[in-house]
């Protein structure tokens, strides 16, 4: 169509976000915005200059001057930090915890929700995240929050990892790692992980992915 669409994808990890959203955004023809990746990138550069990603004081000076980019080519996104392709080297599970250390200081939210909503603001987008649909984009026209019981969600992401085959991962080791990012996302006092009171709730734990995404494309020929 020719109206711009912003869609807010929110909800814990493993629920299935950047999954659904990459496919709807190829659907559709718009930008997919991972936005998980921004905080990532921030954790990495912290983890890089030895500095601990939950300092508040030394975070909110190494996000004054950072540079992060975020790339389409071949119909993937790819982030650069300070001119370096990181976008394998965020996906690693301390890069993980780190970033949702930094996503708890404001001042890192705030200088990645600003890139957010300038691309948000110049194309049509379905954006994946926290606080997309609460805080990022209050008046995106479809705002999805997709959540799944916490075992399926650390089985999912437990299941890929295997099929990575790099390092040796357990399932105990995989649920820690998530209980630990719900609790730290959903207690954060600044735009915390939460659904927004006018998104759609889907509760993946039995569904495929093509019921998730027509169950979306189903909200969004609704809209407008
Ligand atoms: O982005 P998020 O952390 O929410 O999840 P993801 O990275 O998309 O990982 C979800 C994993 O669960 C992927 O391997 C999907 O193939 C799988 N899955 C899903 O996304 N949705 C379902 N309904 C079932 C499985
Ligand atoms: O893909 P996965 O669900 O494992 O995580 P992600 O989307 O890459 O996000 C990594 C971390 O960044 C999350 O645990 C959150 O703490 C943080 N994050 C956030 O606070 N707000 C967002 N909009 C996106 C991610």
């Amino acid at each position: 169509g020719d109206r711009k669409i912003s869609i807010a994808i929110d909800g814990p990890a493993g629920a299935g976000k950047s999954t659904i959203a990459k496919i709807i955004s190829k659907k559709l023809g718009i930008l997919y915005l991972d936005t998980g990746a921004m905080y990532r990138a921030v954790a990495l550069k912290a983890i890089n200059e030895n500095i601990d990603t939950l300092d508040k004081e030394k975070l909110s000076k190494l996000v004054e001057n950072i540079d992060i980019e975020i790339v389409y080519a071949n119909d993937e996104q790819k982030i650069f930090l300070d001119g370096k392709d990181v976008s394998s080297l965020i996906r690693t599970p301390e890069v993980s915890i780190g970033a949702s250390n930094v996503a708890t200081i404001p001042d890192v939210r705030i200088k990645m929700v600003e890139l957010q909503r300038k691309i948000a603001s110049e194309n049509s987008v379905v954006m994946d995240g926290r606080d997309i649909g609460s805080y990022v984009l209050p008046d995106a026209e479809v705002k999805i929050f997709l959540n799944a019981d916490v075992r399926e969600r650390a089985k999912r992401r437990y299941l890929e990892e295997k099929a990575k085959n790099t390092k040796d991962i357990t399932f105990e080791e995989v649920l820690k790692d998530i209980e630990y990012r719900d609790k730290n996302d959903s207690s954060r006092s600044f735009a915390p992980l939460t659904k927004a009171l006018d998104a759609i709730e889907v509760d993946t734990t039995n569904m495929s992915v093509d019921e998730v995404v027509n169950t979306i494309l189903g909200h969004v020929k609704n809209y407008g």
